[in-house]
């Protein structure tokens, strides 16, 4: 008997456009145009195929963040940037294995636009697309879209699951076989094999069908990003990828064992939905190789940006009343429970090592709150390997600290240690996302005399 095949890693590279690292547009090798650089995210996109990653990932906020002009001025994240479906369509053309998965928000989208879309990303793309269903974070977005305010947490999670139970029921509009193109009968499609949608429920009306073909996927990914209990809810149903930003092995087991145990409730198998925390390395061929890449980064910081966004982790905590050069306070207000973990965080770390306020700001705003892993590839495979091998992931999501350097880094050093243990391909198993994944390809609920998914 044949040995079963090693369970090996997913991964993905989330493509912010200079890298994760709040500092990065400066950086000397940074291309400090990227946002809107098509040949920067098609050197990106093609080196991460070369190292065989399952998907490229692009998040998206459909408004221009909302800080004191001091510090957004002197940041480059979401302020000049490509729309992602228009440049994953781009990118669609200069790959041929990768993944290409983007955010699309369900707080301030219509479905019938989302599923036409990435039905279209699909086609073009012979089956690599994948839609990241999320409730917008930016109450910024609102204003844009005719509204003073943001949905609230739950509305937005109750709006999302309405949303993606249309935009699957579109996916499902024709059978596979539906579009015969038959030019002696003069018959392009079969009649039987066009399903009316005809949804009406709280947020939608939608009638359907979708005039897109069903796709080589059937259905696009779906990835679902954030971590509340709403989240799970819909991401029992409905995802197959979950991003997550854990910054401990226990809290990513643990949120492993809940979602999975949430998805278990809706008769789903652990293996149809992959958990991918964020991980964001900084790699050396040395400790003090990667430490002085860590310091390099710090030292482009301007101490403005730092202070904001370490506010905006810590959950919006006005720091104009402290002295910057003075130690880390002790008597920040208190936010939200998950700020809360954040300023403990901070607070360790400046005890720890006898920080003040500019020092820690420097720290934790430069990742942007995200799982920082510093070392020699060894280290950071030995911890990627702990997370997998532990119950805590299924592969990550890799966010270099900044493009194109922090994902070479990753992929001469880091890919090849993971491929040697065996924990990661040398070759792309199929041609489709899907099936790089290992997930399976959705039947039509109509062919199949599936009840259409209640809303
Ligand atoms: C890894 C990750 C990626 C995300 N990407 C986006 C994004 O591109 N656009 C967006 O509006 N929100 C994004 N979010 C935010 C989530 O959609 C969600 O609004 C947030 O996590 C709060 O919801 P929660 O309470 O369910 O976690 C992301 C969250 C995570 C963890």
């Amino acid at each position: 008997m044949t040995d079963a095949p090693k369970r090996q890693m997913k991964l993905g590279v989330f493509a912010n456009p200079t890298g994760n690292h709040v500092a990065s547009w400066r950086h000397p090798d940074a291309q400090a145009d990227a946002g809107v650089n098509f040949a920067h995210y098609a050197e990106i996109a093609q080196s991460a195929e070369r190292a065989k990653f399952d998907m490229i990932f692009l998040s998206d906020n459909i408004c221009v963040r909302e800080a004191k002009m001091e510090a957004l001025s002197r940041s480059a994240q979401y302020v000049a940037n490509f729309e992602p479906l228009t440049l994953l369509s781009a990118l669609s053309v200069v790959t041929s294995r990768i993944g290409l998965v983007a955010t699309a928000s369900t707080s301030y989208n219509e479905p019938y636009h989302v599923a036409r879309k990435f039905a279209s990303l699909d086609h073009l793309s012979q089956g690599r697309a994948g839609w990241n269903l999320v409730t917008s974070a930016l109450g910024a977005e609102a204003p844009n879209f005719g509204r003073e305010t943001h949905f609230d947490h739950r509305e937005r999670y109750l709006r999302a699951h309405e949303f993606a139970t249309i935009v699957t029921g579109l996916w499902d509009s024709w059978d596979d076989d539906a579009f015969v193109r038959d030019k002696e009968s003069g018959r392009f499609f079969t009649p039987d094999a066009l399903h009316t949608l005809n949804h009406k429920g709280e947020f939608f009306s939608v009638k359907g069908p979708l005039n897109v073909a069903r796709t080589p996927q059937g259905w696009p990914v779906i990835v679902q990003a954030g971590g509340s209990e709403d989240m799970m809810a819909v991401a029992a149903e409905f995802a197959e990828v979950i991003f997550c930003a854990p910054l401990t092995f226990e809290a990513a087991r643990t949120f492993y064992d809940k979602i999975k145990g949430h998805a278990a409730s809706r008769s789903r198998s652990a293996d149809t939905m992959k958990i991918l925390p964020g991980l964001a390395p900084i790699v050396g061929r040395t400790d003090a190789e990667a430490a002085e890449k860590v310091r390099h980064l710090e030292s482009l910081t301007h101490p403005v940006v730092a202070l904001e966004i370490l506010s905006t982790i810590l959950g919006g905590i006005d720091f104009s009343g402290y002295d910057i050069d003075a130690p880390f306070p002790d008597d920040l207000p208190a936010t939200t429970n998950a700020s809360q973990y954040v300023y403990a965080s901070a607070q360790e770390l400046a005890r720890s090592e006898n920080l003040t306020l500019r020092e820690v700001a420097l720290r934790m705003a430069g990742a942007r709150g995200k799982n920082v892993v510093t070392g020699t590839p060894k280290q950071i495979a030995d911890m990627m390997e702990e997370w997998f091998e532990g119950g805590a992931a299924d592969g990550f999501n890799i966010l270099p600290s900044h493009f194109p350097g922090g994902l070479n880094d990753f992929v001469e050093m880091v890919v090849p240690e993971l491929q040697r243990r065996g924990l990661f391909r040398t070759e792309y198993e199929g041609t489709t996302l899907r099936e790089n994944l290992g997930l399976a390809r959705p039947g039509n609920r109509y062919v199949e005399q599936l009840t259409p998914i209640a809303v």
